[in-house]
């Protein structure tokens, strides 16, 4: 592996992490920041970076001495940050949804998290509330002229694009019932079927699961609008994050868990607390046909998977018969135990990601899988001009250290078809969240344009916006910003 190493972080040859500076980054967001300019810039801005980087994740950890127990627990707050000619301008808000809006004027947790945050007063308190906070802090993305702050169990909560305030939870103009889930990682697909647009799903699950696939535009005046949905049931329960599109399918892999609400029904544990894995059977791959596709109206596919729990897909490609699938896997399901406090984790008992490709051959049902990279890694993304089809390049988050589990920290992109590896890393102090790979409007090279990635800097307990050149992934620019974010989950960027 080449490292390239950057102008402020060069002397750092360390693997290790300090626990307490990583730690560090748990705390609440203190300010809600107007359009601010970001002055503390080392390196320079490019000017041809011009549009909004959108950023979701927890800003809300502790209420009156309570914290949560876990930071997916925590209520969503989107950080936006406007590129113009050169600088950058910060502006943060909460989403208010309806239930943290209530426990702000109570000034305490009124509701169970679904990673095992409980009401104060023990199982008395927590027994038999099976009432979901919307937390609306997964991801962030614009459709039509609203932006939407999206929590997978749950409708969206619209907000506007500049000020970030709050309109309100969204049925996005009726498309969605009162309640009904709708997926945080959304694909955008660039144009295959002849014009771009968004796709996404629903799920509803239990002894059976259905999956609601959805389409819509977004460009135009319809931008926005609903074009096509199907909706496939399958059996068993689904835990479904993420999926994977191509042009003619949609492909989300069922992981190999089961549910037991008992614990969760008696306050004991948090709806997400009761998944485990299931020994003895696989995973399955499930297929769906898109509306825009060629294989339109068809019964969906369901073929076995290989072993290992799947959070996040990097990319799906297809030729002919045959669909490759980039995918995160981890041995097991990860999770916190009620007992275990989540800042003292310890990484080395915890499975890492590993990305893999699997080979879908769609006349025979088998499937051929192979280790991209051996390095922990998440959070990986394409150009997203390559959203469906064969990518040559990926970015992605990983570990500092080659083997083994551990915080990420570092920033890799890798020539898939060669295997070589370029990495920029933020260790021993920096640790990153996820990167966004934007391209440059100017050259059209699938390398070609820039990184943005929020770390938090542990040295100096503050949180940094970086720039890297994605072909070589040489430092561009740090800045520094005037609030603490904690470690988050996913964001967008909207070109201007
Ligand atoms: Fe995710």
């Amino acid at each position: 592996m080449k490292l390239s190493t950057s102008n402020s972080y060069k002397q750092n040859k360390l693997r290790s992490f300090d626990q307490n500076e990583w730690a560090s980054s748990y705390c609440n967001v203190e300010k809600e920041l107007d359009s601010t300019r970001l002055s503390k810039i080392k390196g320079t801005i490019p000017k041809d970076l011009s549009g909004c980087f959108y950023r979701n994740g927890p800003g809300r950890l502790e209420r009156n001495g309570q914290w949560v127990h876990h930071p997916f627990d925590g209520d969503g707050m989107i950080a936006s940050f406007n590129f113009d000619g050169g600088d950058v301008y910060l502006r943060n808000r909460f989403i208010r949804t309806k239930e943290w809006e209530e426990e702000e004027k109570a000034g305490k947790f009124l509701y169970r998290g679904v990673f095992g945050t409980q009401k104060s007063g023990g199982i008395a308190a927590n027994i038999f509330d099976t009432r979901l906070k919307n937390i609306a802090n997964t991801n962030v993305i614009k459709l039509g002229d609203d932006l939407l702050a999206l929590w997978e169990a749950a409708g969206p909560y619209s907000l506007d694009p500049e000020t970030l305030e709050t309109k309100g939870l969204s049925n996005l103009n009726g498309v969605l019932k009162n309640g009904e889930a709708f997926s945080a990682h959304p694909r955008f697909d660039p144009g295959h079927n002849g014009k771009e647009v968004m796709v996404n799903f629903g799920v509803s699950t239990g002894p059976r699961s259905t999956i609601r696939l959805m389409e819509f535009e977004t460009s135009g005046n319809q931008s926005g609008s609903l074009i096509s949905e199907r909706k496939d049931t399958f059996s068993g329960f689904a835990f479904l994050h993420d999926f994977a599109i191509t042009t003619n399918w949609a492909i989300f892999l069922q992981n190999n868990i089961s549910f037991n609400p008992i614990p969760f029904l008696f306050g004991q544990k948090g709806a997400a607390q009761c998944l485990s894995s299931k020994p003895g059977s696989a995973g399955k791959f499930l297929l769906i046909p898109r509306n825009s596709g060629i294989y339109a109206g068809i019964p969906p596919k369901v073929i076995d998977a290989p072993d290992g729990f799947v959070f996040h897909h990097l990319n799906a490609s297809e030729n002919h018969n045959k669909i490759k699938l980039e995918s995160i896997y981890y041995k097991d399901f990860p999770s916190i135990g009620p007992s275990e406090d989540f800042r003292n984790i310890n990484f080395e008992k915890l499975p890492e990601g590993i990305l893999k490709s699997c080979e879908i051959d769609l006349f025979n049902n088998k499937i051929v899988s192979k280790t991209l990279s051996d390095q922990c890694c998440e959070f990986a993304m394409v150009n997203p001009s390559k959203e469906g089809i064969k990518a040559r390049f990926a970015w992605m988050a990983t570990a500092a250290k080659k083997y083994g589990n551990g915080p990420l920290q570092s920033i890799k992109k890798i020539d898939l078809i060669n295997g070589e590896e370029i990495s920029w890393t933020a260790a021993p102090h920096g640790f990153v969240g996820e990167p966004l790979m934007i391209p440059s409007s100017e050259n059209k090279l699938e390398d070609f344009g820039w990184i943005i990635v929020l770390i938090w800097n542990g040295s100096i307990r503050k949180t940094e916006l970086i720039i890297l050149n994605a072909q070589n992934m040489a430092e561009q620019a740090v800045i520094e910003l005037p609030i603490a974010i904690p470690h988050g989950l996913h964001g967008s960027w909207v070109q201007k």
